[in-house]
Formats: C-alpha cells, sequence, structure tokens
C-alpha cells in the first residue's frame, strides 16, 4: 500500500481482542476522516491524460465526500462503456478462478450477488455483508495511508473504492478500483474467521509501533493481497491481489513461485515488492488457524 495522506479516527472505543461485535453507534464519525489529493492520478496511470476519465473520477470521489458528510452512501449510475470493462475482466477472472480460487471465496461470490453482468454497488454487498458477518463498506475516493486505512478494520468497515480502471488497459490497474474491491477482497469479508482475523489486524493498526505497523502490513499483503489456503488436499488462492488479476493468478501456479507454509514469524519479516509478480507465497491450513494465530501475535503488542 502507498503512503497518501494521514488520518487518525477522532473516537477511541476500548479495543477488544475477543469481542468482534461492531455496532453501526460505535462506529467513530465518517465526517471526521479528512483527506488531501486522495483523487489524484499519477502520470504513468492509463487515464492520466484522459480529461473525460479524470472528470468521471472527481464526480465518483464526490459521492465518497458526501458520503463522509452524510453517512449514506449514492449508488454509481455506471456507464455502458464502464459495465463493458466489468464485464470483461469479470469473465476473465471467473475462467481463471474456477481453477484456482479458494472454494469459500466462489460460493461467497455468489451468496453476494456479485455477476458478471454488471457491476455491483456497495449498498447491496453491504446488505449481504451485515447479514452474514456484520461486516461493512465505505466509499473511499482513492488509497489512503496503511495505518488509517487498516484502522477501519477494527470497526469491521472496509473503505472501497468506486471507480472502475481505464477502458484502454481493462486487465491493469495500478491502483484499487471496484473490480479489485469487489472481486478481490470483499467476498472473503463473508467469511467470519477471515473477517474477525481482518478486525484483529486493525486493531493491531491502531496501537502499533511503526515498525509493527511494517510487519502488519507484511502480514496483510501476504494473506489477504496475495494468502493461499489449503483446502482438501489442494492450494487455492483467496488473496485480493491474485483473485483480481489473471496475471498473477495464473503466475501463482506456476514453477516460478515458491509455495511455503505459513509461518508467522517468517511472514511479517519477509519484504515485498509491489511492482514485480510475487516469488514467495504463503499457505495457510485454514482461515481459523490464520485469525488465532494473529489474535495471539497482536495481543503481544501491548506487552513488548
Ligand atoms: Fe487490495
Amino acid at each position: 500500500m502507498k503512503t497518501q495522506t494521514a488520518f487518525t479516527p477522532t473516537t477511541e472505543p476500548v479495543l477488544s481482542l475477543t469481542n468482534y461485535e461492531v455496532k453501526d453507534e460505535d462506529l467513530p464519525e465518517f465526517r471526521d476522516m479528512k483527506f488531501e489529493n486522495i483523487n489524484q492520478l499519477d502520470l504513468d496511470h492509463p487515464g492520466a491524460n484522459d480529461a473525460e476519465y479524470r472528470r468521471r473520477r472527481d464526480y465518483i470521489a464526490s459521492l465518497a465526500k458526501k458520503f463522509r458528510e452524510t453517512g449514506i452512501i449514492t449508488d454509481v449510475e455506471y456507464t455502458p462503456e464502464e459495465q463493458k470493462v466489468w464485464r470483461y475482466v469479470a469473465e476473465e477472472l471467473e475462467e481463471i478462478q474456477a481453477k484456482h480460487a479458494s472454494k469459500f471465496y466462489l460460493q461467497a461470490k455468489k451468496d453476494l450477488g456479485i455477476s458478471n453482468e454488471r457491476i455491483p454497488q456497495l449498498t447491496e454487498m453491504n446488505k449481504r455483508l451485515k447479514q452474514l458477518s456484520n461486516f461493512r463498506l465505505a466509499p473511499i475516493e482513492g488509497l489512503v495511508e496503511t495505518r488509517a486505512f487498516l484502522s477501519w478494520l477494527s470497526w469491521r468497515t472496509m473503505l472501497s473504492t468506486q471507480y472502475i480502471r481505464h477502458t484502454s488497459r481493462p486487465e491493469y490497474t495500478p491502483e484499487p478500483d471496484i473490480v479489485h474491491e469487489s472481486i478481490g477482497h470483499i467476498p472473503m469479508f463473508t467469511n467470519r474467521n477471515f473477517a474477525d482475523f481482518s478486525q484483529l489486524i486493525g486493531h493491531g493498526a491502531r496501537i502499533a509501533s511503526e515498525e509493527q505497523l511494517e510487519e502488519l502490513g507484511r502480514l496483510y499483503w501476504f494473506t489477504v493481497e496475495f494468502g493461499l489456503v489449503e483446502e482438501d488436499g489442494d492450494i487455492k488462492a483467496y488473496g485480493a491481489g491474485l483473485l483480481s488479476s489473471f496475471g498473477e493468478l495464473e503466475n501463482a501456479f506456476t514453477e516460478s513461485v515458491e509455495h511455503r507454509p505459513f509461518d508467522l514469524a517468517q511472514v511479517i519479516n519477509t519484504p515485498y515488492d509491489y511492482s514485480d509478480m510475487q516469488p514467495i507465497l504463503y499457505v495457510i491450513p485454514s482461515y481459523s488457524y490464520l485469525k488465532e494465530t494473529t489474535r495471539k501475535y497482536i495481543e503481544s503488542f501491548g506487552k513488548k
């Protein structure tokens, strides 16, 4: 995750590592989130020189800003061109996912009602998430810095973009977009163990030293983004960076990638390069194992 801007929640409910319930009234005020220049595109972004794309991004960003004022998510009326990008990517991914994605994930996508036909709205996914694991999504206009992004997970909330990648390169995005969020991340939040694990990372981020935050960033990277899981004797993908990229997902199951059993001490000390294909991936034995191991690790934060 890249650094863009800082945010510290102003309310501080008591941290708990065992009570995973977060009620709507326990949430900090979204209006307290202050972001600047969060919607700027890098010069090498495929849409950087497309004035129409930039106008569209500004409009969708304005909806996220409005959400922070009102607490109400506005559905985006996606254009036929945006829907076309979605259909292309969703169909291509579905084919590779059938071979390599975690069974839980494949079922969860159906449970959430995500289809190849149209871009899902955060509001409809929120309704299902609330029933399944009491997780929620909040719109955001771009990347936020690591501690801020992870901290929201402690309130069982994922900040999620709503725009879609540029039409000139549907297979590629240098930043999260609605494809990465809804095809990559969101289905896994329907898994209670995974949702609890995400919340634990959020708790950790709020109390971590700078060094611990770096460790948490690696844990997040090798699980939430690039995690593999053992399922019925097979190895499958559950990480969003794998599940939302044709190239990464295929590559993850070639000879060039080493699969290692998940070892927390090793994972938090393994640096990664986000601009290249991953040479090493870690395999968890189960989502409950990941949750329990992470809980013990986060509990150690206060004791150091
Ligand atoms: Fe991601």
